[in-house]
């Protein structure tokens, strides 16, 4: 028998999670209330919360927050990457945390092949150039560098990172990869540090986590081991990049070209990013097509729906310790 759960939403989720927790469990609009009481109605239904429905955009889910919810049992997290929830902090105080994995794999690896096109073809310039008249005014857009005969390294080797693999294999790619330890069963070539993994390819691409393990690990050296050749693409997290050092790289012509769709302090986009033109920017958009945006969102449902029949949550993170000792 399924319970009906508290479930407390800072932010407003996708309509079909607030249509459908809303039908199920006792859903906390805390996005509804006035900014300015917020914290009092939050403080006012704390003791009774047993459930978080988490977003993106709002802040940390940290153990101050758990410590204010005693009945707590279960924060249900949108997206793959979780790094706004305090993940270990939850497990020391029993509370599971799930994410939504798997269900937008194929998405992220699209834009991340939108994004390699991009920078390394200069598309996004090359319809400026359109828009802008110069095509007659100035004649055809200047040529630009190539994805033939380029090797992709892949940072970060999970369930996104195959899927660009796949990807880049029919675009003639050669594929390289580096990860915290080797994948088993897969051949590419294994690199142990982003330095070595640049060094061996031309085009890098970022999917890695956020977090302190993975804090600005592409710096400075990473770029010049890429080389002036080199295009750096990031769809992970822009925290894992020394933003400064990117902006250098790219000014500088320590790189060739950067697709970016994400960011360190989101959405903020240093202002030296936006003038240079070697560069293609999206906000943060991977992952945002209809289709894979709801089918994320009813993992979030799925999982909160699942902990309220007793059923244990579908997809744990790492950090939670389940099936419990
Ligand atoms: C979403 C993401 O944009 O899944 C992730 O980790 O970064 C994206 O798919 C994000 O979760 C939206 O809040």
């Amino acid at each position: 028998m399924a319970r009906r759960m508290k479930v407390l939403a800072m932010t407003a989720p996708m309509a079909i999670v607030t249509e459908e927790l809303g039908a199920r469990h006792d859903l906390v609009k805390l996005w509804e209330t006035p900014a300015a009481e917020r914290e009092a109605a939050l403080a006012a239904v704390a003791p009774r919360v047993e459930a978080i429905a988490a977003g993106g955009g709002h802040g940390a889910i940290d153990d101050a927050l758990f410590a204010r919810l005693p009945k707590l049992e279960i924060v249900s997290s949108f997206g793959v990457g979780y790094d706004h929830v305090d993940a270990k902090a939850a497990a020391r105080r029993g509370i599971v945390v799930t994410h939504t994995p798997g269900v937008l794999d194929e998405e992220v690896a699209d834009t991340a092949m939108a994004l390699m096109l991009g920078a390394t073809r200069r598309l996004p310039a090359a319809e400026r150039w359109l828009r802008a008249g110069k095509w007659k005014s100035v004649g055809p857009f200047p040529l630009t560098a190539s994805l033939r005969g380029r090797t992709l390294g892949i940072l970060g080797f999970g369930r996104i990172g195959k899927a660009i693999a796949r990807r880049a294999e029919a675009h003639g790619l050669m594929i390289a990869y580096c990860n915290r330890r080797p994948v088993e069963g897969v051949a590419y070539p294994y690199h142990p540090t982003p330095v070595a993994l640049a060094a061996a390819c031309d085009v890098l691409c970022a999917v890695m986590p956020g977090g302190a393990a993975t804090k600005g690990i592409v710096n400075e050296d990473v770029f010049k081991a890429l080389g002036p050749d080199g295009v750096f693409v990031n769809v992970g997290r822009g925290s894992s990049v020394d933003e400064p050092a990117l902006v250098e790289a790219l000014a500088t012509g320590a790189i060739l070209a950067a697709g970016l769709d994400v960011f360190a302090h989101e959405p903020d986009v240093p202002e030296a990013l936006l003038a240079l033109d070697n560069v293609m920017l999206l906000p943060h958009v991977a992952s945002a097509s209809h289709a894979t945006r709801e089918a994320m969102a009813k993992l979030v449902i799925a999982n909160l729906d699942a902990w309220a029949e007793g059923r244990g949550p579908l997809t744990p993170v790492p950090e939670t310790p389940w099936p419990r000792g």
